[in-house]
């Protein structure tokens, strides 16, 4: 079966077509660096000619609001459109849990992307992931001021690459659900407590101070905020496993 990934190079892309391709797939990593760009339309038609499934794994080069507003909602009204001439059979994206719950500017872009694929009319399958492990540092940046990273206690469930990369080439091959499926990965636990625990591993002196005011991505957040609210598909790698795998592959 022949499969499109459009950001096969990214950090789930890449991963995703390596699962895929193992299993005896035509897979095309789809990016601009291989000539196929979904803002410009370059590249797009050809890459999806006689392809049965379509997997999104794009992202945005800026997350700035009304840029990546503008990233998904443009690469939603030229992907889609030319998915559908081919007839492409499953368009599968990576979304986020609580999108439609919690705001923010890059939560309310990926929600722009969800609605596109809703009203296309090619069959789909939205999974909706939450924080990436891999997220963790790129979250303390953004919370940091100085060595003091501010950060609520709420509820917070990060999943881990590899896992979210199992569960989406999985979903690929399966039949479209027309609709949502949400994943997260095996522990929950207080936000803060979790990226003082990432920071302590890798060594960095940051400290992480347990603020209810604080906000995530400049949007307010409540105790559940972030987590799935009802049945999601469970990541396999913790926390501990994952700081594990990542010492062992530096
Ligand atoms: N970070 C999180 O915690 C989180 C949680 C849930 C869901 N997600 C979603 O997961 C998805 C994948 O994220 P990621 O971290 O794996 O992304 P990433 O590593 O930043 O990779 C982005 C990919 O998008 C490609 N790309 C950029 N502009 C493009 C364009 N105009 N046309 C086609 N491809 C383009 C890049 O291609 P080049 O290599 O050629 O630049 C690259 O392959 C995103 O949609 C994100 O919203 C993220």
């Amino acid at each position: 079966m022949k499969i499109v990934v459009i950001g096969g190079t990214g950090l789930i892309g890449s991963k995703t077509v390596a699962i895929l391709g193992q299993g005896g797939h035509e897979v095309v990593a789809a990016s601009p660096n291989s000539g196929v760009n979904t803002i410009t339309g370059e590249g797009l038609k050809e890459a999806v000619a006689g392809a049965q499934v379509v997997v999104d794994l794009a992202n945005s080069p800026s997350f700035e609001d009304k840029a990546v507003l503008e990233f998904f909602e443009t690469a939603g009204r030229n992907l889609l459109p030319a998915e559908a001439a081919a007839g492409v059979r499953h368009h599968v994206a990576l979304s986020i849990v609580a999108i439609d719950r919690t705001d923010n500017g890059y939560f309310r872009a990926k929600l722009a992307q969800e609605k596109l694929i809703v009203a296309s009319g090619v069959p789909y399958t939205i999974i909706r992931a939450t924080q990436f492990m891999e997220f963790l540092r790129g979250i303390a940046d953004s919370s940091a001021d100085g060595n003091t990273v501010r950060l609520p206690p709420i509820l917070f469930q990060p999943i881990a690459a590899d896992d979210v990369a199992a569960i989406v080439a999985d979903v690929a091959l399966a039949a479209p659900r027309r609709g949502i499926v949400e994943i997260a990965g095996p522990e929950r636990a207080p936000f803060n407590e979790i990226v003082a625990r990432y920071l302590r591993a890798v060594g960095d002196p940051r400290q992480v101070v347990r603020d209810p005011e604080a906000r995530y991505w400049d949007g307010r957040v409540e105790e559940r905020s972030l987590v799935p609210l009802g049945e999601a598909r469970l990541g396999r790698i913790g926390l501990d496993e994952w700081l594990r795998r990542s010492r062992t592959k530096t």
